[in-house]
């Protein structure tokens, strides 16, 4: 007996519904053939009836509202593909778990907050919530810690994870502009989202690595607990001075469980030029995962478009049409624990850029600051002057970010300094 096709109902026909519509009209006997039943749509919905979406949707139900549409009993699976952390994109998740729907999405916004009482309410009535997509677009990152690296203690997991910062660090360094410019011309592109703050102050990002460290620490979700920290006060100068020190600048995510606590930072590093890491251009992913048996695992590819993003949501929908059925975060969500973030990081060696006072004794007031907060320097230069004011480089030995911040503090209390510090963090990759 043919099995019945898994039934979809698609909200949002944005640039990822309209890509995964595709897809499915595309590569249906292809889908047919590696899950064993078709995949085919009942329902979508959108805002705008009448937009041109570049596919037909006359073979689909039209819905106004997606939470009428959750909860359809002619549908297998929800996929919510509208966006945002609240709103419709969650009323409407939670009618079809109400409705005893699985869930497919690509809202990392949505489950970096409500990841874990939504998980759990799915798992309780034995379903489930996938979300490839939301993590790097194309790259089968959740699929990678979940199913393939499955039987490994996860030591760490790093990786740039927003293109758009990627796009513009990459950008500043070899067309030599500043970031204003640089951003100007990402937003000309269409690169940023909406809130474009989301991109570059490292939220967007910050959101991914919370849902890949439930995954790797076996711990709920805590975005609250990821360091934040954005683009925005990057300069050319420092990029230029981390070119010369044979280092590249990334918006870089790390989590790692340490003794004290789950470390999940978001900010802007320091990494070696020639690693892996160092040599992502433009608007391309990144996720670095180090496992205890298997190893550093590196995934590079598209973290956002049409194409990739479909790609990943497909995935997820031919899981559930093989009947795959793995937890949202790799294990049950009621069992999960809760995070404990730690108070302080492990420390490492930071990258300091500061202006002083070109006068006699500035220096030696800097020396003493660091010293007094028992940060060691490692590398000291002094560059050019401009209106009064050297621009000075430093490189610390490896300390933690609070004495770093207590040198800076004591620092800019001498007054010695024009602005504020620079400090980024030099990473171990
Ligand atoms: P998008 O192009 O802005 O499309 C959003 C869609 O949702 C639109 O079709 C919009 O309808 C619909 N929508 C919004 N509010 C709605 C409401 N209240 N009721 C019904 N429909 C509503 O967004 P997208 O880029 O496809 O992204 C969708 C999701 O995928 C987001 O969670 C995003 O973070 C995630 N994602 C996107 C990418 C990417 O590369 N784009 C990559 C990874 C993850 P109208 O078209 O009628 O306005
Ligand atoms: N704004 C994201 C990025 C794409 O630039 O990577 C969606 O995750």
């Amino acid at each position: 007996m043919t099995p019945a096709p898994l039934r979809l109902a698609i909200a949002g026909l944005g640039t990822v519904g309209v890509g995964v519509i595709r897809m499915i009209n595309r590569n249906a006997a292809l889908i047919e053939a590696r899950t064993g039943r078709a995949v085919e749509i009942v329902a979508v919905s959108a805002r705008s009836k009448d937009k041109d979406r570049g596919v037909s949707l006359s073979a689909f139900a039209w819905e106004d509202d997606p939470v009428a549409m959750a909860k359809r009993d002619d549908i297998d699976v929800f996929v919510e593909l509208m966006g945002g952390t609240d709103g419709p994109a969650k009323a409407a998740t939670e009618a079809a778990i109400a409705a005893g729907h699985d869930v497919v999405t690509a809202n990392k916004a949505m489950l970096a907050v409500h990841g874990q009482a939504l998980a759990t309410a799915a798992e309780a009535s034995g379903k489930l919530i996938r979300f490839e997509a939301a993590v790097a677009g194309g790259i089968p990152v959740v699929k990678a810690l979940t199913e393939g690296l499955a039987g490994n203690e996860i030591t760490r997991v790093l990786g740039v994870m927003n293109g758009t910062c990627n796009y513009i660090l990459t950008r500043m360094e070899t067309a030599g502009l500043p970031y204003d410019a640089v951003f100007k011309e990402a937003s000309d592109l269409g690169y940023l989202e909406a809130d474009p703050n989301l991109d570059v102050g490292g939220i967007d990002a910050g959101h991914k690595l919370a849902l890949l460290s439930s995954i790797a620490f076996g711990t709920q979700v805590d975005f609250d607990g990821v360091v934040l920290e954005g683009i925005g006060s990057i300069t050319i100068e420092d990029i230029r001075a981390a070119a010369d020190m044979g280092y590249r600048i990334k918006l870089l995510g790390v989590a790692q469980m340490t003794g004290r606590g789950l470390e999940q930072r978001m900010t802007p590093c320091l990494v070696p030029r020639l690693s892996p890491l160092g040599q992502l251009e433009g608007g391309t992913n990144m996720v670095i995962l180090e496992g205890g048996d298997s190893g550093t695992i590196v995934l590079r590819g598209a973290g956002a478009g049409e194409g990739p993003t479909a790609s990943a949501v497909m995935s997820d929908i031919l899981d559930i049409a093989r009947g795959t059925r793995v937890a949202t975060f790799g294990q049950p969500a009621a069992k999960l624990a809760k995070a404990k973030a730690a108070k302080a990081d492990t420390p490492a060696a930071f990258y300091v850029r500061l202006h002083l006072t070109d006068k006699p004794g500035a220096l030696a007031k800097v020396a003493a600051s660091l010293g007094e907060a028992g940060v060691s320097i490692a590398q000291m230069r002094q560059q050019g002057e401009t209106e009064g004011l050297a621009q000075v480089l430093i490189v610390t030995h490896k300390t933690t970010r609070d004495a770093l911040d207590s040198a800076l503090s004591a620092m800019e209390a001498t007054k010695v300094m024009g602005g504020h510090a620079v400090a980024l963090r030099i990473e171990e990759v």
